[in-house]
């Protein structure tokens, strides 16, 4: 177990996080994570279009959105009010709530599907079997959760480093919880989690940063653009990165997605 630390807590760092850019677009590129994923879960659900679905950490709203034009029946909730109020702003019908993972306002198994990108990470060991717990909770039996999770690896270890904070006593605020692929596996299993897959997946590939190696279309660095299309690399990026996969393999990922968890009918 690996704790990264920086100048601002996880609730200060999406606070700010959110409060400086606008709502997301609707996310357009199916081929890239969180959607790709996302849409995976959908399919792989017993029911039609992924029944109830819920996004847990929904953010600046890009797959609410998406999946409210794709006709689903989704909902999400965040702890920012800011990021729910934006949404808000732009899609005045969506079904989006403030919320906290550790203590839901859902009745008991209530959602036929649950995606949670990058929001277990954000909570400290202690409170994760708290976290699981209400996710199982309001995940009816058989349903899917598809979640991301930080890894702790090669690739984290450094871009921590690369981040750390300039002055020492900076470093004291908890930002991230990274585990090993066997631990967050753990946390989910004793939680009656069955795991039926873990994947690597890369948010920004670390190439994106440099403009070398962005598609054309992304030469400017846009995140919102990159937020809705996906961080698109051209094709001596794409080469490099697959190389840079060939080296470090799975070390290079950032997060392990556990494409889809089933909540044991016996817990
Ligand atoms: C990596 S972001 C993902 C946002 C969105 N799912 C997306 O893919 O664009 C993680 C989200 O989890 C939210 N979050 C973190 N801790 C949370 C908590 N305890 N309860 C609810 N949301 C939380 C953050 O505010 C943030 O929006």
């Amino acid at each position: 177990m690996r704790i990264t630390y920086r100048k601002n807590d996880s609730l200060a760092y999406w606070t700010q996080r959110w409060a400086d850019v606008e709502a997301d677009e609707p996310m357009e590129n199916r081929a890239s994570y969180p959607l790709k994923y996302a849409l995976e879960a959908v399919a792989r659900s017993s029911a039609p279009r992924g029944g109830r679905i819920c996004e847990a950490g929904c953010g600046n709203g890009r797959l609410v959105r998406y999946f409210m034009r794709s006709g689903c029946n989704i909902r999400g909730f965040d702890f920012i009010p800011e990021a729910i109020s934006k949404i808000k702003s732009v899609e005045p019908d969506a079904e989006v709530e403030t919320g906290d993972i550790l203590n839901l306002s859902y009745p008991d198994e209530y959602f036929d599907t649950f995606l949670a990108f990058g929001l277990y990470h954000s909570l400290p060991y202690e409170l994760q079997d708290q976290a699981m717990q209400e996710t199982f909770r309001v995940l009816k039996p058989g349903g899917v959760l598809c979640a991301s999770f930080r890894a702790d690896n090669l690739c984290t270890r450094i871009s921590d480093y690369l981040r750390q904070p300039a002055r020492k006593e900076e470093k004291k605020k908890f930002h991230k919880l990274n585990l090993t692929r066997r631990e967050w596996e753990h946390v989910l299993l004793r939680n009656g989690f069955t795991v039926e897959k873990m994947d690597c997946v890369v948010n920004m590939p670390i190439l994106y940063k440099f403009k070398c190696f962005r598609h054309a279309t992304h030469k400017n660095f846009d995140e919102h653009k990159g937020r809705c299309e996906g961080y698109l690399l051209n094709l001596p990026g794409k080469l490099l990165w697959k190389v840079l996969y060939i080296i470090f393999g799975g070390g290079r990922c950032v997060m392990f997605l556990l494409f889809r968890l089933e909540k044991s009918r016996v817990k």
